[in-house]
């Protein structure tokens, strides 16, 4: 009988292991070989705002404000608002669900779902698990990311990121916010302000569309200017905290007001100048939704005309991370944005944040 070889144990009677396992076809694409590079576009987009309306004349019954007041200062004159039991997930998922069939693809071709909000149903799970469940998303993996108002514009990037480096193929972007649980209605500088809704994008990837460039920022110093003190760690929710109002959302606005018309300028001709462009060949800027006023300051103090950026605060306030998808939304269906735009999205919030993007609109 002759000897094994050395180094290879015969076992009477055990299989083989074959030398060679196939790849079974069924993988998500987060487990398969990473292909070569590509450009990542927003295959679809999808919008979903609660149906209450409510109106400045509304909120100056609530509290001590006008209309005029209102317009004057912030350009806004509706917004949407949550019923008692709407969390952001329950604008997520229609929004979500629109977006893929926008994109002509279901929730089984998903690898991730980034769930950009401020306002979560919970701590945990992620409200992206969540919106994972609910539409059936079965192979993707699911996070939530916090960037205040510049959330949705922090997720398009991530999801750009990991399309172009092969580790996803479609990735689903949802901002949901509702800000109105965690705002004090009594404060009427806050109150004023904000609204609620949701908008998905639904990233994959693309020869001649898609994101050129990005930029994110933050100066960690100037957190105290938009805060929300207690229900995490360092203050959890108590009695003594609800009693201090320590569970509603704070805001110094005049500092963000000067904070955001400074750091947005520089983000937009960063990312324009690192996409290889000028400001010239920008057909729309797509800003977060925070207060006219603080456009057109970054318009003024840009030299550019106030009708390049998309605008749609009026009827829907400061919805935070939806902000961006809702305007993109708008000006879609009203014929602004066409295949072959480029635009640039840019976001601040609370943090201090902001990220920024330059893309070539279309599939
Ligand atoms: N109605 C009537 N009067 C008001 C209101 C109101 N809703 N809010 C403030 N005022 C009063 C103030 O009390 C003040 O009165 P006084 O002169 O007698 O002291 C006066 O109006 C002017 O107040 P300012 O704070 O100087 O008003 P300003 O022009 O700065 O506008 C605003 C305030 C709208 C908040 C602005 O600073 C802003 O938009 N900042 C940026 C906000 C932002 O982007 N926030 C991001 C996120 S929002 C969030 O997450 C809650």
């Amino acid at each position: 009988m002759a000897a094994a070889p050395v180094g290879r144990k015969e076992t009477r009677g055990a299989r083989r292991t074959p030398l060679t396992v196939r790849q079974p076809t069924t993988l998500p694409a987060s487990q398969q070989a990473r292909p070569a590079a590509t450009r990542a576009a927003i295959l679809g987009l999808g919008v979903h705002v609660p149906a209450r309306v409510l109106t400045n004349d509304d909120l100056a019954k609530i509290v001590d404000t006008s209309d005029e007041w209102i317009v004057e200062r912030t350009g806004i004159r509706t917004r949407r608002i949550a019923e008692p039991d709407q969390a952001a997930s329950d604008l997520a998922v229609p929004a979500s669900s629109a977006a893929l069939r926008d994109a002509g693809l279901s929730a089984s071709d998903l690898d991730l779902i980034i769930c950009a909000t401020t306002t979560p149903d919970m701590i945990f799970p992620a409200t992206a698990c969540l919106v994972q469940d609910r539409i059936g998303a079965a192979k993707a993996g699911a996070i939530d990311l916090l960037a205040a108002c510049s959330s949705f514009v922090y997720g398009v990037i991530t999801a750009a990121q990991m399309i172009e480096s092969g580790v996803a193929q479609h990735v689903l972007v949802v901002g949901a916010e509702v800000l109105s649980k965690l705002v004090d209605w009594k404060d009427r500088t806050t109150a004023v302000l904000i609204g609620d809704g949701a908008g998905a994008a639904v990233l994959g990837p693309s020869q001649n569309s898609g994101i050129l460039s990005s930029v994110v920022g933050a100066d960690g110093s100037a957190g105290d200017l938009l805060k929300l003190p207690a229900g995490g760690s360092r203050i959890p929710i108590t009695a003594e905290a609800i009693q201090q109002g320590l569970h509603r959302a704070r805001m110094d606005g005049q500092a963000v007001f000067k904070l955001a018309v400074r750091v947005v300028p520089d983000a937009i001709r960063q990312t324009v100048q690192k996409a290889g462009l000028t400001l010239d060949d920008i057909d729309w800027i797509v800003p977060h939704q925070a207060n006219q006023r603080i456009l057109e300051a970054v318009a003024r103090a840009m030299d550019l005309p106030f009708g390049r950026f998309i605008c749609t605060i009026d009827r829907y306030g400061n919805t935070s991370a939806a902000s961006i998808p809702l305007s993109i939304w708008e000006a879609l269906r009203d014929g602004r944005i066409k295949d072959g735009d480029h635009l640039v999205l840019v976001a601040f919030g609370g943090g201090f944040t902001w990220a920024a993007c330059t893309l070539i609109w279309g599939r």
